[in-house]
């Protein structure tokens, strides 16, 4: 075969270099045609859209072109030639054909168009073929540079937290657990603890939770960093928005008190949309339609409008206790939750939810919260009863931001840890930075995953990463 320099579909298809010769690689959707002419609908992963090959089947053989089915990959070179066709504006003219692997039509398990998404994620290894799934991981790659890059613009530094950690950030105590100890002979003390004075790190370690506390270690010094990372939640909840592994954004901003903060959080998640729809409107077009598909009963809402309406609007501000007496004035006019709410109550995605898209019908970041229902690091109210907590609620999500402006004086910090159990000896290198040089400062996480839901319009969480970690589920 004849060496020629290999042409991306995505920049194939752009191409007014009629006549030239190229060169494409990539799978095989489909492959129809008569007697005289075959069609290939080829793709490469670079872009949602084929590029029709055109072979001439005389010239290259029927017995030939056989194994050419749904999911072989082949090499193809050929004359690029504007197309007849009134779906794409350029196609190849097949001089030479070779086959790179074929794909048994018996066993090659993505034959049709329609399967379901839950035996797509059976098939995790292969789903990144569909267009489905290439779009979202298309979308989830822009979504990453996008949040760099609004960083980065904004003179944040990118820091890395560990994934290995003996601290539970949230006190939730959702972790995973990190040892080399032999399980099946675990050594007790006398009175029966296990002991890990002999366990790798020499005490109990964890995934992380969070990046968030080594995070503030690094905005006491750099001023404003981000972290993006993956984190471990060992909850056993199996709902379509949570992981057991997810993707966390946290940026940490030294001298921010919440009002800051909030704007920051406004900005980012905007900028993000902003770019979903510079960079991505392709891939968000055939999820509008596909997603309609893939989960029925699900609302058919436009997805560019959507990702417009966010642009549009200012985020409602409101405090937790003015959003619980929206709540409980709903329920006294009849309105059906499955869980209570009253002020104390955490709230569960069917009230965030009820919040934002059936009473204010917008985006609502919600402030100062119980502080038994929050984590000990945030700052506390004069009120002696609520927390400087701030969580971004959005349409069909729920919450998707969470964060506060943090408790920099030493001795509230302490007492809070105290009341709340937080061993001493796992966090004294944290209380440290308010021995030393305290400041007021304030950061939130933003879920990956949650983002990616929202932006390409997918209704399980175990649709926007690739391989996703939940109870009973770890394959691949
Ligand atoms: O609200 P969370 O628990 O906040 C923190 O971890 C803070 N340390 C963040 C900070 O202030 N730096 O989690 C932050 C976000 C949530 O709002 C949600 O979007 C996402 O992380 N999240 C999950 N996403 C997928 N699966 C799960 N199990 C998640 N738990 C939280
Ligand atoms: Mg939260």
């Amino acid at each position: 075969m004849e060496t020629i320099t290999r042409t991306k579909i995505a920049d194939l298809l752009k191409s007014k270099s009629f006549g030239e010769k190229v060169n494409v690689k990539g799978w095989v959707r489909t492959r129809r045609g008569s007697k005289m002419v075959n069609f290939i609908a080829l793709n490469d992963g670079s872009t949602i859209h084929n590029v029709q090959i055109v072979v001439d089947v005389e010239k290259l053989g029927e017995e030939y072109l056989k194994p050419i089915t749904t999911g072989a990959c082949i090499n193809v070179n050929g004359i690029l030639v504007e197309s007849q066709g009134k779906d794409q504006n350029v196609e190849v003219q097949a001089t030479e054909v070779e086959i790179y692997g074929t794909a048994d039509p018996q066993t090659y398990p993505l034959q049709k168009k329609g399967h379901s998404v839950e035996f797509l994620r059976e098939i995790a290894h292969l789903r990144p073929r569909t267009n489905t799934f290439g779009a979202v991981f298309r979308i989830r790659h822009h979504m990453a540079m996008a949040i760099h890059r609004f960083f980065h613009e904004r003179g944040f530094f990118y820091f890395h937290t560990p994934i290995i950690t003996a601290s539970d950030c949230e006190g939730a105590g959702q972790m995973f657990q990190v040892t080399t100890k032999n399980l099946y002979d675990l050594k007790k003390d006398e009175n029966g603890n296990i002991t890990y004075e002999d366990d790798f790190f020499g005490k109990q370690a964890s995934l992380t939770v969070s990046g968030q506390l080594e995070g503030e270690l690094a905005a006491m010094a750099l001023g404003s960093i981000y972290t993006f990372g993956p984190t471990f939640r060992a909850e056993n909840s199996n709902t379509p928005r949570h992981l057991a592994e997810f993707w966390m954004v946290e940026p940490e901003v030294a001298f921010y008190e919440i009002e800051e903060n909030m704007q920051l959080a406004e900005d980012f998640i905007k900028y993000c949309i902003q770019w979903a729809l510079d960079n991505c409107l392709d891939d968000i077009q055939f999820l509008n339609g596909a997603r309609k598909l893939l989960y029925k009963n699900e609302d058919n809402d436009d997805l560019v409008e959507r990702l417009r309406f966010i642009l549009d609007n200012k985020f409602i501000r409101l405090s937790y206790t003015e959003g619980v007496k929206i709540l409980e004035e709903a329920v006294a006019k009849g309105h059906k939750f499955e869980f209570p709410i009253f002020w104390g109550a955490d709230l569960a995605s069917e009230h965030e939810r009820y919040l934002v898209e059936k009473h204010f019908k917008c985006p609502v970041i919600l402030t100062d919260y119980p502080k038994e229902i929050k984590s000990f690091y945030m700052k506390q109210n004069e009120d002696g009863k609520t927390v400087r907590a701030m969580d971004v609620l959005f349409p069909k999500i729920g919450e998707i931001i969470g964060g506060s402006q943090r408790e920099e004086d030493y001795d509230k910090l302490y007492k809070r840890a105290e009341e709340m159990d937080i061993p001493m000896k796992d966090i004294w290198w944290y209380l440290d930075t308010r021995r030393f040089g305290t400041a007021p400062h304030s950061g939130f996480g933003l879920g990956f995953e949650r983002l990616l839901l929202f932006v390409t319009g997918m209704a399980n969480i175990r649709d926007v990463i690739p391989f996703p970690r939940t109870p009973n589920n770890a394959e691949f």
